[in-house]
């Protein structure tokens, strides 16, 4: 099986894309082909400082080494650091109609929460298709917010393969059911975007601090709760062994405990579930000369194909 995937490095990774997206890479770096990238060409269109956003792209990707990316199988990358990517996304562009990409909801969103409107925030779900398609993916690894952008990566396929013949492979998007939208600290959708986010390397005491400030309804202590569908039980049980999980969903129903017994359990939790992670990521800050090469042979691999793929493409519809 082929499988891809990418992060954007606006900021740091968080619990949503750990338990969405980045716990399915790991799982899954050991099939046939396995592709996962830094998207900063689509985060270039929401930072505009260019020290940041070369120094997030490292980061992310150390984060992701760290987290249990093993670079024996699957392959890192940057995703400027394959430039054919580029010249695909305008094929692709050319046939794609307007009326697909408008009714892109993370764009409407944007546009809801007044951020500044760029072309390339518009036409974002093109360079996607071309991540995706440039590598023959068959699966993608996301959270449910990309289902989206994975269907308009299936359409403009097809769009292509019916102008100029069978080129593309139509990829699938691959969502786990327990954790396709983790809750931010508000109880939304946790995104870098909303401020609602904690860090996976977060350090410990902001982490605790966050953690203590989640919303929570103010029904009182003695009441009893349901469980599914509370924002912190969900997020207990991201970390939570099925056992821990069964008594905590007791203790909801049977009421009499305080929110901040939850809230504690989850730190405590979350602390030991990233502890591993923390060590080693030390350990690959202490050798960046490790983290380039990881980097510039995940590129150099990812290149071929994605030349492969162009050469394909740019012979099926005429330049
Ligand atoms: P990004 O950087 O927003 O998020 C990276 C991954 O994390 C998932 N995710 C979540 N999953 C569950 N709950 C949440 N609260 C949550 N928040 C984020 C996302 O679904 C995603 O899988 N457009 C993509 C980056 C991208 C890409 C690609 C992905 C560029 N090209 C090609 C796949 C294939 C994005 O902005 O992800």
């Amino acid at each position: 099986m082929k499988v891809l995937s990418g992060i954007q490095p606006t900021g740091r990774p968080h619990w949503g894309n750990y338990f969405g997206a980045i716990q399915q890479y790991i799982q899954l770096q050991s099939e046939e082909q396995s592709f996962y990238f830094i998207a900063n060409l689509h985060a270039l269109t929401t930072i505009r400082d260019g020290d940041q956003l070369r120094q997030n792209s490292l980061d992310t990707a150390i984060d992701l080494l760290a987290l249990g990316l093993d670079p024996d199988q699957a392959t890192l990358f940057i995703q400027s650091d394959v430039p054919e990517i580029s010249e695909l996304c305008w094929l692709l562009m050319a046939g794609t109609p307007m009326g697909l990409l408008e009714r892109c909801v993370s764009y409407k969103d944007k546009i809801a929460k007044g951020l500044p409107v760029v072309t390339g925030l518009f036409t974002y779900p093109v360079l996607q298709a071309a991540d995706i398609l440039a590598y023959d993916s068959e699966v993608v690894p996301v959270g449910e917010d990309q289902k989206q952008h994975i269907e308009v990566c299936r359409d403009i396929a097809q769009a292509f393969n019916h102008a100029h013949g069978e080129t593309f492979v139509l990829p699938k998007p691959k969502i786990l059911d327990s954790s396709a939208k983790v809750p931010g600290t508000d109880g939304e959708k946790m995104s870098k975007s909303y401020g609602n986010f904690i860090e996976v390397f977060e350090p410990v005491k902001p982490m605790k601090k966050k953690i203590m400030r989640i919303s929570t309804d103010s029904r009182p202590m003695e009441d009893a709760k349901e469980p599914e569908g509370d924002h912190l039980f969900q997020l207990y049980s991201l970390f939570a062994s099925e056992e821990k999980k069964a008594s905590m969903a007791s203790m909801y129903r049977a009421g009499g405990f305080g929110y901040g017994d939850v809230k504690k359990a989850i730190f405590e939790e979350a602390e030991a579930f990233f502890a591993p992670a923390r060590e080693r990521r030390l350990e690959l800050e202490a050798n960046m000369d490790r983290v380039h090469q990881i980097l510039g042979d995940g590129a150099a691999k990812a290149r071929v194909k994605a030349a492969e793929v162009l050469a394909r493409a740019k012979k099926a519809c005429g330049v």
